[in-house]
């Protein structure tokens, strides 16, 4: 039987999911990586003979249960009682609008792809992790968060809030997990460079567009300085590999940490959060975020 620890990466197609696909491909797990896309699965095939990594694309779609059954039965027949030692939950959308105006269809969109989904294809993997923690204690669940599971800015509800839900669900099933030598954690990075920021764009265009009359007389100047930051966003961040090596830690660690912080934009913010009194931590985050 082959020894390698199997991994699932969801998202893979792009991005932090693609990076850290190939990253743990590199650190000698057998790679499931997940596309929705027939182009992009012959680009990640195209990729792993390349470059000769154990990376096999995997399709699966978090809108749909039956692409999901239909992924896990997949992995079921090809890793048969070696299970899944690691299922990385990365795959998510971006979302942007002021509270009082965001369609409520928008909110259920992104609540149901950025936490249910997860919740689902966690649920749908779990019977191959708890396989792989019978012969190799220690199977685990990584979820990518962000640090807007932790701040929640002006203009990011609906984002903060699947990010904030799913650093929630993460706590819980860490602590249900234990007992069974099993882990979960999250990782939670600041801008990093990847697809996210030009959908997050057309996102926000799309937002700033449904405002509305009342809307735009509210909002409009600000969401124009919102919507500035994504263009600044894509042209600093630093590419992902830094999320994708957090990844690989918390994939390869005996004692995988409950959080890893990526970024000195999410290690600071964090730091302020806790350190300056409240009414001074907003200012300062609505002065950045364009909410002045
Ligand atoms: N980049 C950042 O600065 C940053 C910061 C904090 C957190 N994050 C988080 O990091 C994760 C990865 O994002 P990224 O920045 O790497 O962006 P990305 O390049 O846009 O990658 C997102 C991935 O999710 C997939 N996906 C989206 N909806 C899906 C669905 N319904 N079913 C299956 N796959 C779906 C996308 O597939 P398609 O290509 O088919 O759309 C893509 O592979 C996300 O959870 C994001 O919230 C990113």
């Amino acid at each position: 039987m082959d020894s390698r620890r199997i991994a699932v990466v969801t998202g893979a197609s792009s991005g932090i999911g693609l990076v850290a696909a190939v990253a743990l491909a590199r650190a000698g797990f057998e790679v499931f990586a997940t596309y929705r896309k027939e182009a992009d699965s012959e680009r990640l095939a195209g990729l792993a003979a390349r470059e000769h990594l154990a990376l096999r694309p995997l399709r699966l779609d978090l809108a749909d249960a039956a692409s999901i059954a239909a992924a896990v039965a997949e992995v079921d027949a090809e890793v048969g009682a070696r299970g899944v030692f690691a299922l990385v939950n990365n795959a998510g959308v971006p979302c942007s609008g002021p509270v009082e105006t965001l369609a409520l269809d928008t909110l259920r969109e992104v609540l149901e792809v950025n936490v249910v989904a997860q919740v689902a294809v966690t649920q749908a993997f779990m019977p191959l992790l708890r396989r792989a923690n019978a012969h190799t204690p220690g199977a685990r669940v990584i979820t990518v968060t962000s640090i807007s599971g932790q701040i929640a800015a002006p203009f990011a509800g609906a984002y903060a809030a699947s990010k904030h839900a799913l650093e929630a669900l993460t706590g819980s099933l860490r602590h249900e997990l234990r007992p069974f030598g099993m882990w979960a954690s999250a990782v939670a990075p600041g801008v990093f460079q990847s697809a996210l920021w030009q959908k997050g764009e057309a996102v926000a265009r799309q937002a700033r567009a449904d405002l509305g009359p009342a809307g735009e007389a509210h909002y409009g100047e600000a969401f124009a300085r919102y919507l500035g930051r994504f263009a600044r966003n894509e042209a600093k961040a630093p590419p992902p590999d830094p999320v994708a090596r957090a990844i690989v830690k918390a994939a390869c660690a005996g004692r995988p940490k409950r959080r890893y912080l990526v970024g000195a934009d999410a290690r600071a913010g964090v730091i302020a959060r806790a350190l300056l009194p409240e009414p001074v931590f907003g200012w300062i985050l609505r002065r950045t975020t364009g909410r002045r």
